[in-house]
């Protein structure tokens, strides 16, 4: 059985005090401990929030990481300081970073390796443009992501990694794919995976991401193939956060 993994990522959103005040909030609301919950925050809040969650089952996770361990990669993080922290999650190639920071496939592989070297667990980002799907092109797309990014892994370390699928055409845009447009893509994932590296594929759990809200998470989560959710907006308030966490 896959444990169902909703993670918020803030992405450049919140300072530390209303990092704190969510997270308080999120504290003293009941969540369905089944879940596991994931916060994705900004650098400078790590630490922070690691202090405020601690104690809680709530698990802590960053947006970003440098594959090296140190040197002068000026403004970069590596993932021993995350480590230092108790980061126990980092999300890979996310679609803003694939397009606005020039992340490319090879440097998310790099990234995915350090990541498990270092026992974090990564959360990798997949997923096509608008322009990619109207040509019928989105699972050549994806297919491409996931083995370059996983190329090289150990078998054995199949089962620490989550793939997050996002059409990129659905973040922040109030467009979701159809829950059976997502489980489609994330079942082929799946395939994918257990073409190159056997039956593990099936104690991978890869979620969906794009505009999940709490009045379509629950049609989201019934889909058979999709592990839990990466969420954008909806994780910025604690009260909505916890209903995807609650579906
Ligand atoms: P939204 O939930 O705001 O669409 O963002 C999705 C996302 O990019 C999560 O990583």
């Amino acid at each position: 059985m896959r444990t169902p993994i909703i993670a918020g990522n803030w992405k450049m959103n919140k300072n530390v005090s209303e990092a704190l005040e969510l997270v308080k909030e999120l504290k003293a609301i009941e969540r369905n401990k089944k879940v596991e919950t994931v916060l994705c925050v900004p650098f400078t809040n790590l630490w922070q929030v690691k202090s405020e969650i601690e104690g809680t089952d709530i698990k802590l996770g960053a947006q970003n990481m440098h594959w090296e361990e140190s040197g002068a990669y000026t403004g970069e993080v590596s993932p021993l300081m995350l480590k230092e922290i108790g980061v126990d999650y980092v999300i890979l190639g996310h679609s803003e970073r694939r397009q606005y920071f020039n992340e490319i496939d090879e440097t998310v592989n790099k990234k995915v390796k350090t990541a498990l070297e270092k026992g974090i667990y990564p959360i990798i980002c997949v997923g096509e443009t608008l322009e990619e799907r109207e040509v019928n092109k989105e699972k050549e797309v994806v297919e491409r992501q996931v083995l370059k990014a996983l190329e090289g892994i150990d078998t054995s370390d199949i089962e620490k990694i989550v793939i997050a699928y996002e059409p990129i055409w659905a973040i922040g845009t109030g467009r979701t794919a159809s829950s059976s447009e997502a489980n489609d893509m994330i079942k082929f994932i799946r395939e994918t995976v257990e073409g190159k590296f056997g039956k593990v594929s099936n104690d991978m759990r890869i979620q969906y991401g794009g505009s999940v809200k709490p009045n379509n998470v629950s049609e989201i989560m019934a889909e058979s193939d999709i592990d839990g959710a990466l969420v954008g907006g909806a994780s910025l308030k604690a009260e909505d956060f916890a209903k995807l966490i609650n579906y």
